[in-house]
């Protein structure tokens, strides 16, 4: 039996599914992924353009940076993977969306209910008052955003380094992966933790892990199935094997 078939068998038994995804899943809709060559980080200071003392340092800055991701992410259209991730809440009794992405291209691909680890690009969250606000326009109409309710500069509604993860949908996550038959983890290096963690808490819990990237993660020793190549070829094959057709 080759590896699409042992993972079609998994997920053929299970009830409970979570995908949990990282940057790779969206590499073939032309966003680049952090880490590797071509990566976002690869060459540049992260603490400067990813964490709080960096955006206390230089706001203008770091705004900048992510004014530059959001207009690539404005010109990028969800991929196979994305669809196949989108319609398996269709096809399982109990199924979770986790992502570390901030693009929205799995809503985009038609996911409801996707729990963001990672915050969203197309969120800004005031400095002073917190209130939160979706902002889609790509250009922003003024870089750095300012506060519609108090006037104060806005800031990407992302998590950074060394900033906490949204609680309730951090605790949301971790109970899908405690309580689930299988994972499916895509297109993530899996070495920013708390988020990587899921992996290890579905791991210990029993659940089938089956990994889908073409390399092997931090965390492929805890993989019952690794499915090598990218995602957007690999997801839609086993989607067929499930649905019963020929891969
Ligand atoms: P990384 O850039 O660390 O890892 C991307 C992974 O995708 C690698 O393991 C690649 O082998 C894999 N990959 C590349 N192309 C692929 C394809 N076509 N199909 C499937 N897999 C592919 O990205 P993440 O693991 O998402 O956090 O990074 C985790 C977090 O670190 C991000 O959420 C972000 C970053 O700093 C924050 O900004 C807080």
């Amino acid at each position: 039996m080759n590896e699409l078939d042992r993972a079609s068998e998994l997920l053929r038994r299970a009830r409970r599914v979570v995908a949990f995804t990282g940057a790779g899943v969206s590499a073939e809709s032309g966003v680049p992924t952090f880490r590797g060559a071509g990566g976002l980080w690869e060459g540049r200071p992260v603490e400067e353009l990813a964490t709080p003392q960096g955006f206390a340092a230089d706001p203008v800055r770091v705004w900048r940076f992510y004014e530059q991701r959001r207009c690539n992410l404005a010109r990028c259209r969800p991929n196979a993977a994305h669809d196949v991730l989108a319609r398996w809440q269709d096809r399982f009794a109990a199924y979770t969306l986790v992502t570390q992405n901030v693009d929205g291209l799995h809503e985009e691909a038609g996911a409801r209910h996707v729990l963001h680890v990672h915050g969203s690009i197309w969120t800004v969250r005031c400095t002073r008052c917190g209130r939160e606000r979706h902002e889609p326009a790509a250009p922003l109409p003024e870089v750095p955003p300012h506060c519609p309710a108090c006037g104060a500069m806005e800031r990407p509604g992302v998590v950074w380094f060394g900033e906490m993860l949204p609680e309730a949908v951090l605790d949301a996550a971790s109970q899908a992966a405690a309580h689930a038959d299988a994972m499916v983890v895509v297109g993530t290096s899996a070495v920013v933790y708390p988020a990587a963690g899921l992996v290890q808490i579905a791991a210990s819990a029993g659940a089938a892990v089956i990994e889908v990237n073409p390399e092997a993660s931090a965390l492929a020793h805890l993989a019952d199935v690794e499915l090598r190549g990218p995602a957007g070829e690999l997801l839609p094959r086993l989607d067929a094997l499930l649905a019963g057709a020929p891969a």
